[in-house]
């Protein structure tokens, strides 16, 4: 039994996925023998209705000079941040008298807007290999950690936000009171602070468990933040639905009665009640789902390799760590995945060990089948790989929200 880490209610389990890596950790085969690994299971709370991962490996181990992920990779994603600037640039009338903040801006793909319209602006970026490139964009970065001290800090040495952005990052971070605790600090007395994150609805209605991993402590819904926010004195305000990482959802908070109350709140929350995202049974139902999509997954892949097929996958991802490690996926069933980041290349997919290959490599191997971990991006990838897959007869294989063969 443990305390729910948002209002200390004691919560139970409802998911276990056993022993799981660092999902960006990938590895060399000297470090095959001494890989970390952590209990990972979910739980729901039946108060402030937070879905949560119980224990979470020290974030030095997952956020530190060789963090894997760099944001840059997506062309979509480059266009969907600078609309995301664009959006606040019009809510806030940012300008050069303005003072932006984003928290966890990796390579510089959100911030570096900021610098082509002569924002001031600081990013946070513990992780110094993505913050170093934001850097050479010109972005203003702090190579720390954000919370409450760190917010101390930015209003001595600049001023209060007008603007805090936030994208795939709040989700990461336990410490959620200390956080919300430096927001309500740095966040001017008008100014919004917008954060998007994997939206629990649609984890739930496309079984997308692979969001599951080490650095997604929190599984946000309209419900669970507006909850959060009253307990600092802020307000969820607005609410817009992305479709970025297979489901996103971006929140919009402000202190309370500052901003008015938008009817997408309401309704938000009306739907969730709808889906049962207040209710611990949803996710008992969610458990046999996610069992379906492996044993499915697992039969066709161990099919194909009877039949001597050649299967390999495409975007090493940290969702699909959790897939491979929680499904079995050997090396013998998927014989490599094609990733375009340097730092993954030439590496060791985190548990299973698949090795990580170039996209060049993977265009001169002429497979049968190729399993999609990189779901999140179906449209621009297969967009760009149509031809090659219909020249070579190669299909995809698709497992969200359900295992399916799909012709290019
Ligand atoms: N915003 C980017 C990056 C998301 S990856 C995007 O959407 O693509 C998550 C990032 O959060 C990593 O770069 C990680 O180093 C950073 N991070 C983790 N904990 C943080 C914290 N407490 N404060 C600021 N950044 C953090
Ligand atoms: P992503 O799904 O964005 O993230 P997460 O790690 O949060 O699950 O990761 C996409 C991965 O896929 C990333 O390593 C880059 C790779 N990728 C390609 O190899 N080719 C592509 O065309 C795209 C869009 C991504």
């Amino acid at each position: 039994m443990k305390n729910c880490l948002i209002c200390q209610t004691n919560i139970d389990v409802f998911m276990d996925f056993g022993q799981q890596p660092i999902a960006n950790g990938f590895v060399t085969k000297e470090q095959f023998d001494d890989e970390y690994f952590f209990h990972m299971q979910t739980a729901f709370c039946p108060k402030c209705t937070m879905v949560q991962l119980i224990e979470q490996p020290d974030r030095e181990k997952m956020f530190h000079e060789n963090y894997a992920f760099f944001s840059s990779t997506s062309n979509y994603m480059v266009k969907h941040f600078a609309a995301f600037v664009e959006d606040m640039t019009s809510r806030q009338n940012l300008g050069t008298n303005s003072f932006a903040v984003e928290i966890g801006c990796n390579d510089g793909i959100l911030s570096q807007n900021f610098v082509k319209a002569g924002i001031p602006h600081l990013g946070v970026e513990p992780s110094k290999n993505v913050a170093e490139i934001a850097r050479s964009k010109g972005v203003n970065v702090t190579t720390e950690f954000f919370d409450k001290a760190l917010a101390e800090t930015a209003i001595k040495n600049y001023k209060k936000a007008d603007a805090i952005f936030s994208a795939n990052v709040m989700c990461h971070i336990p410490y959620m009171h200390s956080v919300f605790e430096g927001i309500k600090i740095l966040l001017d007395e008008n100014g919004i602070f917008a954060f998007e994150d994997p939206y629990l609805g649609d984890i739930i209605q496309k079984t997308s468990f692979d969001q599951i991993y080490d650095e997604h402590v929190f599984f946000f819904s309209a419900h669970s933040v507006s909850y959060l926010a009253n307990m600092h004195g802020l307000e969820l305000f607005d609410i817009a639905p992305q479709i970025t990482h297979g489901g996103s959802m971006r929140y919009y908070i402000a202190h309370k009665d500052a901003k008015p109350l938008s009817q997408n709140v309401s309704k938000q929350l009306q739907f969730e009640k709808e889906l049962g995202l207040d209710e611990g049974k949803t996710f008992t139902a969610f458990n046999a789902k996610i069992d379906k999509i492996k044993s499915d997954l697992i039969t066709l892949l161990q099919k194909l390799h009877n039949e001597g097929k050649k299967v390999v996958a495409y975007g090493a991802t940290s969702k699909s760590t959790t897939t491979a490690n929680y499904f079995g996926i050997t090396p013998e069933l998927v014989q490599f995945v094609s990733d375009t980041t340097p730092i993954k290349q030439g590496k060791y997919t985190p548990g299973m060990h698949i090795p990580v290959v170039s996209h060049e490599t993977f265009v001169a191997s002429e497979p049968d089948y190729v399993l999609l971990f990189a779901w999140n991006h179906a449209k621009e990838i297969m967009e760009n790989e149509a031809a090659y897959m219909k020249n070579r007869g190669a299909k995809w294989i698709m497992y969200i929200p359900q295992v399916e063969i799909v012709e290019a």
